[in-house]
């Protein structure tokens, strides 16, 4: 099935994560031209120092999210694009802090990393976007339904704020096409939750996994079709939607 993707230029923001990983894989098969924004891997330093490409990869740049002068750089680099056509936001920053222990600091940090970078790098995007644009970004069920082993007050209102940054975007930007919706993933086995799949936290794992109706965790490469799904023109009457990609955890209600 032709997805309708050639050559149509995405700009994807946590390209180096699991779920950015397989995107990439997925969207390079579809043919689509990528521009990789932020992150501090080696892999990304490398892509970021070669001449930019009329290929596949059009463009890298590195940037760490907590700093102000890392997200003016990359919101340069998305305002020197001459046309997008897709946007995808996976970053996150993961702090396991109860609401009364967080210290401001690293709240702030958590929300320039998670919300503020989304915000600042769409407004940029948006005046890219082309007719046909499609925004996407990554929320948690997290920011729905708080786990009781693990606390992470950040992170989960940071999500739960993303969401409605998606939603803002889908209402304000409908009236040029411009469709904007939200995944909500569930438990994953990416760099993020390896820890999860020790043999230490198995008893954790478990009681979480109880409550998937599928029984089982996703990959990364379950939630990046989905991203290519909402990228494609196959969901061109899909805008202002947070859609799980759980098992079915959040089924369940709250
Ligand atoms: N995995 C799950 O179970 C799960 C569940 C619910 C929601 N999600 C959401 O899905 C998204 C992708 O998750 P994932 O599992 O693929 O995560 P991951 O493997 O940990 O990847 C995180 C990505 O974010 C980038 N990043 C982290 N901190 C950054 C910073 N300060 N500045 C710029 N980039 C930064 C990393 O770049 P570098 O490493 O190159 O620095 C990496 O590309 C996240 O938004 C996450 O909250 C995941």
């Amino acid at each position: 099935m032709d997805l309708g993707l050639a050559g149509k230029t995405v700009a994807i923001m946590g390209s180096t994560g699991g779920i950015g990983t397989a995107l990439v894989n997925l969207l390079a098969q579809e043919r689509a031209r990528l521009v990789l924004i932020g992150g501090q891997s080696e892999r990304l330093k490398s892509l970021a120092a070669r001449p930019t490409s009329a290929g596949i990869l059009v463009d890298a740049v590195t940037g760490d999210f907590r700093r102000d002068s890392d997200r003016r750089a990359c919101t340069s680099a998305l305002l020197d694009l001459a046309q997008l056509d897709g946007f995808v936001f996976l970053p996150a920053e993961l702090r396991t802090d109860t609401f009364p222990d967080a210290r401001p600091s690293e709240i702030r940090e958590t929300f320039d990393v998670n919300l503020f970078a989304a915000i600042e790098l769409a407004q940029a995007a948006l005046s890219r976007a082309s007719s046909t644009a499609s925004f996407v970004f990554a929320s948690s069920v997290d920011a729905h339904r708080h786990p009781r082993h693990t606390s992470s007050a950040s992170y989960d209102s940071s999500k739960r704020a993303l969401e409605s940054v998606a939603e803002s975007i889908a209402v304000e930007a409908g009236s040029r096409g411009i469709r904007s919706n939200c995944i909500i993933p569930g438990l994953i086995r990416t760099p993020m939750t390896e820890d999860l799949f020790s043999t230490q936290f198995q008893l954790e794992r478990d009681q979480f996994l109880a409550s998937v109706p599928l029984g089982r965790a996703g990959t990364a490469t379950e939630v990046a079709t989905l991203i290519v799904f909402l990228l494609s023109p196959a969901s061109s009457y899909l805008t202002g939607a947070c859609i799980p990609v759980d098992g079915g955890f959040l089924s369940q209600g709250l």
